[in-house]
């Protein structure tokens, strides 16, 4: 077994370090496990693989909640083996998104900021049976040094009764003192959350715990399993394009300062592009408060451009992670991780006038956003924390390719066939083709405003054709819609497997 008795500073602590294994085989089936991670950063690996192990010649199932998608240690191998019965609050991963399709796992999608309320207030499940946090390290005081997110680790510490500790040895200490964690109270006794800027410290630098509720410390010297970055695809880059243009244009409107207002954005190509376009752009002291720091962050950093970043995830790309390590000094001065219910809070994103990028599946003529649902019922990733800033930014600006699968399907719709994002909560929508600027604009204009700016050319005329005829039979409804061909460009993909025929 890996030595991490000088990470446990607890003496008394130490005799609590076991194996993985151990671990696993004191695992009940119908047991929830609620554990830390978000994105592929700070998820425990070492006991859901033993874990998996187990199931594979004992089948049973757990429910595994997060903080939100986590690396393919912990959702790929329990999905192997059919292992999770119930997940929450996000995912992303290839191998559990069958399995929440075909009804073997009840996937329960939520807005991020709201899971660990949720949670904790016993609504979905009166106890969970134990937290299971990655930490650098615990203190002589049995409080948990976190690593590379937050999530909802210290929300899932303060409810349980029992906890299970992996202390990952590839992780540094250096990271300790990056962490700010604060947990709210309640309703109806929740005070103000006090942050007024995106680098205010509220909490403390680490989960607070106690040694008696710690039951097993393991051992673990698995890295995060972050993803390589994909090259900026051509479409990401004039959106991103169209992103600077339109922010240049709210700064000499005077509706925005110079250095913008905190930026939030979402993972993925376009975000990475969009990110990637400030590194270039002439703004600069540029403030983020969002949920996931990734590489652009330490080009901005490098490029002096960069005066504060917030989130509740540090997942940057393998070399973006050795780059980080190499100079965590540097750059720890600059990055602050939250739990996701500060990160993602509605209060702060509101009060801060955040600046909210996000990605859309599908978006329809009137501005409503499909995030989640392929074709209205399949299951993608989940709502993350999308919903969380669209709702309360200042300025909301949703992303979309104007096609998908090589032109087969339209991304600008009649009517969305799955709604995560109403058209009250979207302001700018942007495609590779332009810019619809949503804001002041009625329905009967936002149909104009996004089929002539952002659909694919080869789809402009079906879907003013639509619009027209939805506008004739409806006489000018305040929202003209041909209630039996709304969702006439889902089924004909459906049908012919192509919305154009
Ligand atoms: N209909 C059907 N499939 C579609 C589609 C549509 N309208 N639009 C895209 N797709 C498919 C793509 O073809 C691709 O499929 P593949 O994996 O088989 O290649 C897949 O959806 C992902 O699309 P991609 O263009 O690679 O987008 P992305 O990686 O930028 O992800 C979302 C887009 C919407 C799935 C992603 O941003 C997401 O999960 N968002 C919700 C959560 C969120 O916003 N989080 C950030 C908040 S802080």
């Amino acid at each position: 077994m890996i030595d991490i008795t000088d990470r446990v500073r607890n003496k008394d602590l130490q005799s609590k370090i076991v194996s993985a294994e151990e671990v696993a085989n004191w695992i009940q089936p119908d047991w929830t496990i609620a554990c830390s991670g978000f994105t592929a950063s700070a998820y425990p690996k070492a006991v859901p693989l033993a874990l998996a192990e187990r199931m594979k010649k004992e089948p049973f199932q757990v429910n595994m909640w997060t903080g939100a998608s986590t690396g393919p240690e912990f959702d790929g191998a329990l999905a192997e083996v059919r292992g999770i019965k119930q997940r929450l609050p996000y995912q992303t991963d290839s191998k559990l998104r069958p399995e929440i399709n075909d009804g073997t796992v009840n996937y329960l999608d939520l807005h991020l900021s709201e899971s660990a309320q949720l949670t904790r207030t016993g609504f979905i499940k009166k106890k969970i049976d134990f937290a299971l946090v990655e930490a650098c390290a615990i203190t002589e005081e049995g409080n948990l040094i976190p690593t590379t997110s937050l999530g909802n680790a210290a929300s899932y510490v303060q409810s349980a009764d029992t906890v299970v500790v992996e202390v990952n040895t590839t992780q540094p200490l250096e990271l300790e003192g990056m962490h700010d964690v604060y947990v709210p109270l309640d309703p109806p006794n929740r005070l103000p959350i006090p942050i007024v800027r995106a680098d205010d410290r509220i909490g403390t630098t680490y989960i607070p715990c106690t040694p008696d509720k710690i039951k097993f410390i393991v051992p673990c010297d698995i890295k995060d399993h972050t993803r390589d970055l994909t090259p900026v695809d051509d479409n990401s880059k004039k959106m991103a394009e169209f992103t600077l243009e339109f922010l240049n244009a709210e700064i000499k409107a005077g509706r925005m300062p110079k250095q913008l207002l905190p930026l939030q954005s979402g993972v993925g190509n376009v975000a990475n592009a969009v990110l990637a376009g400030f590194v270039e752009g002439d703004m600069g002291d540029l403030i983020v408060y969002t949920e996931v720091i990734q590489d652009a962050m330490l080009d901005l950093i490098d490029a002096g451009k960069l005066k504060f970043a917030s989130g509740t995830a540090f997942s940057p790309s393998p070399a973006g992670m050795d780059r980080f390590y190499k100079d965590i000094d540097k750059y720890r001065k600059y990055i602050l991780l939250r739990p996701e219910e500060i990160s993602n809070s509605p209060e702060v994103v509101h009060r801060l006038g955040v600046i909210a990028m996000n990605t859309a599946l599908e978006v329809d003529i009137y501005g409503n956003i499909n995030s989640t649902h392929v074709t209205g019922t399949k299951m993608m990733n989940g709502i993350g924390g999308s919903g969380d800033f669209a709702r309360n930014a200042y300025l909301t600006i949703f992303y979309t390719p104007s096609t998908a699968k090589g032109g087969k399907i339209s991304s600008i719709v009649p009517m969305c066939s799955h709604i995560d994002h109403t058209e009250h909560d979207v302001d700018v929508i942007i495609s590779e083709y332009g810019i619809a600027d949503l804001r002041g604009l009625e329905p009967r204009r936002r149909a104009l405003e996004v089929i002539n700016k952002c659909a694919h050319p080869d789809y402009r005329p079906l879907l003013l054709d639509y619009y027209e005829r939805a506008l004739a039979a409806t006489k000018k409804a305040a929202t003209p819609h041909l209630l039996n061909e709304a969702l006439s460009f889902h089924t004909r993909f459906l049908e012919t497997g192509d919305m154009h025929k």
